[in-house]
């Protein structure tokens, strides 16, 4: 084959998948990635054959050599996507185009090799058919992880040369505990996520891991998440642990910190923004500072604030802590415009609504 012709898939069906009543008896107490599903999607690159060996298999570990680049050099991104089971029990992506698109950006930021768009969706498509059964019903929906390693084993210091490329799954609830209760922020003055040329725009694994003690605080003071300020100031504020950020003010606008290579371009941040703007709501992309927070908490002007991204969907926040002090925002719990704009998300989707944008994808 030549590394240009896309490899086809083998399917190896689970000889041993959970038995049903296991696996709804799971689907009673859905959380956020703990339980996964029979299969997996599995493709492999290498500098002489391209993308080969694609094959959707049992869900298993992995057998990789000690020195395999990404275990020293953290050579790996990942995606984050979800597939939804419609009331008339259809099978819908949210626009996995943009999650292709983004994880061949974090390719190209980490010196990886990208995979042509068709075969990230065809990996997707093949491992979503194979597990259609483990989409709950209802609120729930089966959350797609798309990662990328280096496999090669070698310390030198260089991009590698052999990759895996694999889909799991999972059935999801809510990723807070707390369902759609409002969540407490928890602003680090200390640590940042991404500096100017950095990897903050790339999903890579090292921006999450480079955010895990700040994370820890946030828990440490009874928090659900941290919100990271800019590296360069420590004044503006960029993103939380593993979503986007908004403030609905009290003239109806929005205003959300603007892409510049720091932040993660979320697909949902994006998506939100079109809702918005569909309805001639304005959407400030422009800096907001931490100053500028906590004054507009104060007098009012600001009215909500909402966390978003794949894995937390719109999730109003109450409440921000930092070394100072705190304060809440609005009266604490998840405000109008939030739920408005969560419900709007949430109902395309889910295929409840019109797709004006072509957004869903029927499988
Ligand atoms: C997602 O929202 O899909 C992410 O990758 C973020 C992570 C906190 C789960």
């Amino acid at each position: 084959m030549s590394a240009a012709a896309l490899p086809e898939f083998t399917i190896k069906p689970n000889a041993n998948p959970m038995p049903e009543a296991d696996r709804l008896k799971a689907f009673e107490s859905l959380g956020f990635g703990t339980l996964f599903s029979d299969h997996m999607a599995v493709l492999h690159w290498n500098v002489v054959k391209g993308w080969h060996d694609g094959e959707i298999t049992a869900r298993g570990p992995f057998a990789i050599d000690p020195a395999s680049a990404v275990l020293h050099y953290a050579q790996e991104i990942f995606e984050g996507m979800k597939a939804y089971r419609t009331a008339e029990g259809k099978v819908v992506l949210f626009r996995p185009q943009e999650n292709a698109r983004r994880f061949n950006e974090s390719a190209r930021r980490m010196a990886m090799p990208e995979i042509p768009e068709e075969l990230f969706i065809e990996a997707i498509d093949k491992l979503v058919g194979a597990d259609a059964k483990w989409i709950p019903e209802g609120e729930g929906s089966l959350y797609l992880r798309p990662f990328m390693f280096a496999s090669e084993a070698f310390l030198g210091v260089r991009p590698a040369r052999d990759y895996i490329f694999c889909v799991i799954a999972s059935p999801v609830g809510p990723y807070f505990k707390g369902g759609a209760k409002a969540v407490k922020i928890w602003v680090s003055e200390n640590y940042t996520r991404a500096a100017p040329g950095g990897t903050g725009a790339a999903k890579c694994g090292g921006n999450y891991a480079a955010s895990l003690i700040a994370q820890s605080e946030a828990v440490e003071h009874g928090c659900d998440q941290v919100a990271f300020l800019d590296a360069a100031e420590h004044k503006w504020v960029e993103e939380l642990g593993g979503m986007n950020v908004f403030f609905v003010m009290d003239d109806g606008s929005l205003v959300t910190p603007p892409l510049g290579g720091t932040i993660l371009p979320g697909i949902t941040r994006n998506s939100l923004i079109s809702l918005l703007k569909d309805q001639g709501v304005a959407v400030h992309e422009r800096p907001y500072s931490f100053d500028e927070w906590q004054a507009d908490a104060k007098s009012g002007k600001l009215k909500e604030a909402f966390a978003c991204g794949t894995a937390a969907v719109v999730a109003g926040i109450g409440e921000v802590k930092f070394s100072g002090g705190g304060f809440t925002i609005g009266t604490g719990e998840t405000g109008e415009t939030t739920t408005k704009i969560r419900e709007q998300l949430v109902n395309i989707q889910r295929g409840k609504s019109n797709d004006p944008h072509g957004w869903v994808r029927h499988i």
